[in-house]
């Protein structure tokens, strides 16, 4: 029998971890279909180093305009591509955000996947495809729960985000159970890069301390610095969502480190890899609080491990070096072009 090369359909597919995944897929021979937003202005920066124009060459990767809002345009995508496997990354991912527009943010995070469901279902139905599907839900779902959390950890949100997330784990597992549907939840805990978006508090704070060393920004303002995360690095993480839809049998998973530091942890060893002083230049800004904050995420990935194989290989350490160094590089092009005369206006917004 020849070689039947997979096809996967990612939704997020310009967000932090859709870049990391369809370079992962691409490494694996997969073809690769993407979903991207309409924007007036380009979306596709975390990608545009592995796009090629479809005129010039013999690609793997192509683009679709779609939303998670509109349920024709998902199912014509489906039905247009014929994947073996769909990964629902797209999200309006911001918390405090979700707290400006949860109604969006609902649409977009909880009904965004039963949309996406129901186009499989359909699809499966009337041309009798498989389709593996991986529904990125989130430790933010465990919230108030306390410290360690595993699978068996009852979910507690505490913003509209993650009311959202535990909509779509549901819908995502009801889906799997009534329909025979091959559905896994992957729970993710906070995973962090270079390609992290700038206004998630790691990237914010390399960002800034990489500016203020460089004369380029003076402070940085921040909300609660004694929130604690459990922070890995989003490369290792999509390779357990892929591991995740290899299986035999559809289950759910914990993808987490094992340790925890606060927001004031990640300052310090930022600050100390750059040589800065960080009480120095870092101001309250209460904008950035949280009606209600989650306090401090942990996990226990041992399913992952025992099941999958899986394990993090960058530590806390290592991954705050690589955002650090990737950010003042960012810093001194920008010094560079600033001391030329080009004015830069966008930085120093947050979030
Ligand atoms: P991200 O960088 O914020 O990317 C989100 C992606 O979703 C972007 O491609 C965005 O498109 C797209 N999107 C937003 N609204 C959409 C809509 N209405 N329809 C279709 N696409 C839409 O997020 P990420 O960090 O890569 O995270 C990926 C997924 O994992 C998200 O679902 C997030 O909630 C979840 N998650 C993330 C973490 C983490 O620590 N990173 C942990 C647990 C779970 P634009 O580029 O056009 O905005
Ligand atoms: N964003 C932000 N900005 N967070 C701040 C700031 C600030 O200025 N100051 C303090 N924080 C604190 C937040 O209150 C929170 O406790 C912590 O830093 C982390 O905030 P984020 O980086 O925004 O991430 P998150 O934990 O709320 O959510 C991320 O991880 C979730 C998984 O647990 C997002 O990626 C979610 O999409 C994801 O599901």
């Amino acid at each position: 029998m020849g070689y039947i090369m997979k096809r996967a359909l990612i939704t997020g597919i310009t967000g932090q971890d859709g870049a990391y995944l369809t370079e992962l897929l691409l490494s694996k021979k997969y073809e690769v279909h993407g979903i991207i937003r309409r924007a007036s202005s380009f979306n596709t920066g975390r990608i545009d180093h592995i796009y090629q124009d479809p005129h010039e060459a013999k690609v793997n990767l192509f683009l679709h305009y779609g939303d998670l809002t509109d349920a024709t345009g998902l199912l014509r995508i489906l039905n247009e591509v014929k994947p073996h496997e769909v990964y629902n990354l797209g999200a309006q991912s911001h918390v405090r955000v979700s707290f400006d527009q949860p109604e969006y943010t609902a649409d977009v995070v909880a009904m965004g996947t039963l949309r996406i469901l129901e186009a499989i279902r359909d699809h499966q139905q009337f041309t009798g495809n498989e389709v593996r599907f991986y529904q990125a839900c989130s430790s933010e779902m465990f919230g108030a729960s306390p410290p360690p959390q595993d699978e068996n950890t009852p979910f507690y949100p505490r913003s509209p985000y993650a009311v959202g997330k535990v909509a779509g784990f549901h819908f995502t597992r009801n889906y799997r159970e009534a329909y025979g549907m091959f559905n896994v939840n992957g729970i993710l805990f906070n995973h962090e890069s270079p390609k992290r978006g700038e206004t998630f508090v790691t990237r914010k704070i390399t960002r800034a301390l990489s500016r203020i060393k460089l004369g380029l920004q003076d402070y940085l303002y921040l909300g609660n610095l004694d929130a604690k995360r459990d922070w890995g690095y989003a490369g290792d993480y999509v390779e357990a969502m892929w591991l995740m839809l290899q299986q035999d049998k559809p289950e759910d998973y914990v993808v987490a480190t094992g340790e925890t530091w606060s927001v004031r942890d990640f300052l310090i060893e930022a600050a100390t890899y750059l040589e800065l002083d960080w009480e120095a230049v870092v101001k309250l800004d209460e904008r950035f609080l949280r009606p209600t904050e989650v306090r401090e995420l942990l996990g226990d990935a041992s399913k992952a491990k025992n099941n999958l194989g899986w394990e993090p290989k960058v530590s806390f350490k290592e991954l705050v070096g690589m955002m650090a160094e990737h950010d003042l590089e960012l810093a001194r092009q920008e010094k560079t072009l600033t001391d030329a005369g080009h004015n830069f206006t966008q930085l120093g917004r947050g979030e």
